[in-house]
């Protein structure tokens, strides 16, 4: 097949992973007969830097025309000043709502090896296997009025929680598609014992249930959950929650697996169009050392060739290329080892099939 990817690298470590990524799609273009094209985008600090724009539209017209978008990270601390007028963090929020990317998938998934680098007992992490989705254009996030204002001398700032039942509904009804395909059981997690945009929530999380009279419905609350996802994670199967808390659980969860640098990440939208990233962040204090874990960003690399492309094969065998290079014993510094970014990537490729 013939797909064209924008490559957006971003700030910090985001070039080191994304040029591993980028080698893992071209060793699967090669090896299935595919014809993937890249083009390369400023996003994030760098944009700022370069064109004025944490995103400008000439990147957001080309991630439009592509079939996929693999991202890298944004910020660093050259940009971190709370005052700044732009901040790289706004491409990231912008190129979400823009691409209409409601839907962040996130799994956790723990690799036998590597238990030992998880701060988790292993026999809590025993069969650990939860899908994430978090609603990613919505809620506080993006929820208006967002301000800051002086009132009678003092100085007040507002954000606001928003969600409309359309909102809700797709997101929630995209769980339960996943759940289908696995365990059967949907935690919706929210704060409807407080807020009026969780009441919503819950109560259109019950009518996409009656849809899906073989999947389990279960609701929790997001402070009950947050204890759950460490001492019974093997309980969850598919969560399914707002942008902020999601935004929170998804970090909290990824340290099960015993590295940030581990984790991968789907954005996905109504179409084929997706935005595929790592979850770890910039790393601006190991940057440009070549020992970030090109793995987040590999596995993302997966989840693109499945959600975008269709191409489940290719998919699973990224997957276990990268099964395969832990096993083996391939360590980057962040899971005690000292195989470099690029070492890490070599032996994952070496292991395609
Ligand atoms: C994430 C990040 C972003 C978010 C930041 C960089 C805006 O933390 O993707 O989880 O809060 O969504
Ligand atoms: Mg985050």
């Amino acid at each position: 097949m013939n797909a064209k990817i924008i490559l957006l690298p971003g700030d910090g470590i985001g070039p080191e992973v994304v040029a591993e990524g980028r080698q893992v799609l071209e060793a699967i273009a090669k090896s299935g007969g595919h014809t993937f094209s890249f083009e390369k985008h400023l996003i994030g600090g760098i944009a700022i830097d370069e064109q004025g724009t944490a995103l400008s539209d000439e990147t957001l017209d080309a991630c439009r025309q592509a079939d996929a978008v693999l991202l890298g990270a944004v910020g660093g601390y050259k940009w971190d000043d709370p005052s700044a007028a732009v901040r790289p963090e706004q491409g990231l929020l912008r190129l979400r709502q823009e691409l209409g990317l409601f839907a962040n998938l996130r799994p956790v998934r723990i690799f036998p090896q590597l238990v030992d680098s998880s701060p988790v007992r292993p026999e809590r992490l025993k069969d650990v296997d939860m899908m994430f989705v978090r609603e990613l254009t919505g809620g506080i996030y993006f929820g208006k009025p967002q301000m800051k204002e002086v009132v009678d001398g003092k100085r007040r700032a507002v954000d606001s929680m928003v969600y409309t039942d359309e909102e809700v509904r797709r997101v929630v009804r995209l769980a339960f598609r996943l759940a289908q395909g696995r365990r059967k059981l949907v935690t919706s997690v929210d704060k409807a014992n407080v807020l009026e945009s969780s009441r919503l929530w819950r109560t259109v999380a019950a009518e996409i249930a009656a849809e899906f009279p073989d999947v389990t419905l279960e609701n929790q609350l997001v402070d009950s959950a947050a204890m759950r996802l460490i001492q019974n994670p093997a309980s969850f199967d598919v969560i399914v929650t707002e942008n902020m808390f999601g935004d929170i659980l998804t970090d909290e969860a990824s340290v099960l697996a015993g590295s940030l640098g581990m984790s991968p990440s789907a954005s996905l939208s109504e179409g084929k169009l997706g935005l595929y990233e790592p979850i770890h962040g910039s790393a601006p204090d190991i940057a440009g050392q070549g020992i970030a874990n090109p793995i987040g960003t590999i596995l993302s690399v997966a989840m693109l060739l499945r959600n975008s492309l269709g191409l489940e094969v290719e998919a699973k065998a990224v997957e276990q290329a990268v099964a395969r290079a832990i096993e083996e014993g391939a360590r980057t510094a962040d899971l005690g080892g000292k195989h470099s970014t690029s070492q890490m990537g070599e032996i994952i490729r070496s292991k395609l099939a």
